[in-house]
């Protein structure tokens, strides 16, 4: 059986099961990217305004000739954004050049405070992060309602949540996220959020699906016997691990050949899924993405008991 190409939002929008990510595909590299996928099929780009290529993401998009509706187009609200959901926005829609985003994100339950230091991430005299822990996420998700009843958005959704900060939300939506963003892949499953995320309808993206820069998961030697086993590359089985499970996911490439082929997912089978499961509980689990903004926050649980502040 071929694997799923698309998934259906809580909205009944669908969404494209595998789309191309952004983070880190440098200026001068990342329009040719997204131009690429565009033309080679894909029709789903992952972007964020604190990604800071945004504009070059518009480019690609205008470079490749895929009409617009055809797209479906993901941004992220920036932490110093969130008492103001309305101005991050527009931001990001006039920086990528677009009238409307398919889903915007709340990129993390964090508010940082702007300084003297940063904009984007200032950071304390002590070198923390400036986080204001008094802020209530439910009004950054309030906002969210406003602007996706507005129509500037045609789905709403958050990242990097864990079930302590949805169900804190579930006392105050009354949209339901479409869509929760997180790391997920062998070594961090995050297998009661995605039972929480199913029961409530929320549909799960998995990031950094490769272990991030430099694809470190690529080499695990559990990974590679799968992906002899099934003739392909470890690369397809990290991606179709979760097309398999009913879970979007985000590769990032700005590599024409990579970009190709991380979009041809196969079915596996049960047994190579249940191997895939267990993989942290059997002593590798890793968070590969964490970054500093008070992990005593809870914002984003992990298998294991190692955090960084
Ligand atoms: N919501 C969030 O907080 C959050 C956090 C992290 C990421 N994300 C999103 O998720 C996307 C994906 O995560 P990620 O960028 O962290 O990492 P990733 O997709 O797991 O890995 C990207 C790395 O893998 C390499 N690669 C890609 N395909 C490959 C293949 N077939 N064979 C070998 N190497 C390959 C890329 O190299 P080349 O580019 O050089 O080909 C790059 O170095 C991001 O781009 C972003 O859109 C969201």
């Amino acid at each position: 059986m071929s694997p799923p190409t698309h998934f259906k939002l809580n909205t009944g929008a669908q969404i494209p099961a595998v789309g191309l990510g952004t983070w880190k595909s440098e200026p001068g590299e990342v329009r040719k990217a997204v131009s690429f996928a565009l033309k080679d099929g894909y029709r789903h780009i992952d972007a964020a305004l604190i990604y800071g290529n945004e504009n070059e993401v518009g480019q690609g998009i205008k470079d490749s000739g895929v009409p617009r509706e055809q797209i479906f187009v993901t941004s992220k609200l920036w932490n110093t954004h969130q008492p103001n959901v309305k101005e991050g926005l527009q931001k990001s829609l006039d920086a990528l050049g677009l009238d409307y985003l398919d889903l915007y994100l709340i990129h993390w339950p964090v508010r940082l405070v702007p300084n003297d230091t940063s904009d984007t991430l200032p950071t304390n005299p002590d070198g923390s992060r400036a986080v204001d822990r008094s802020w209530d996420q439910s009004e950054t998700w309030r906002q969210m309602e406003e602007v996706y009843r507005e129509g500037k958005v045609r789905a709403i959704g958050v990242a990097n949540w864990s079930i302590p900060y949805l169900e804190e939300l579930s006392k105050k939506w009354t949209v339901v996220p479409a869509v929760n963003q997180v790391e997920l892949h062998p070594f961090l499953p995050q297998h009661e959020l995605r039972e929480y995320c199913a029961k409530h309808g929320i549909l799960l993206e998995a990031y950094s699906p490769l272990g991030s820069t430099g694809a470190p998961l690529m080499s695990d030697p559990d990974i590679r016997q799968i992906a002899e086993k099934n003739d392909v590359s470890a690369a397809t089985i990290l991606l179709s691990y979760h097309v398999s499970k009913g879970v979007v996911v985000i590769p990032k490439s700005v590599t024409e050949k990579r970009i190709s082929s991380n979009k041809e997912t196969v079915t596996l089978s049960k047994e190579d899924l249940a191997v895939l499961d267990e993989l942290a509980a059997k002593g590798k689990a890793k968070r590969i993405n964490t970054p500093l903004f008070g992990w005593d926050l809870g914002f984003a649980d992990w298998y294991g008991s190692v955090r960084s502040k």
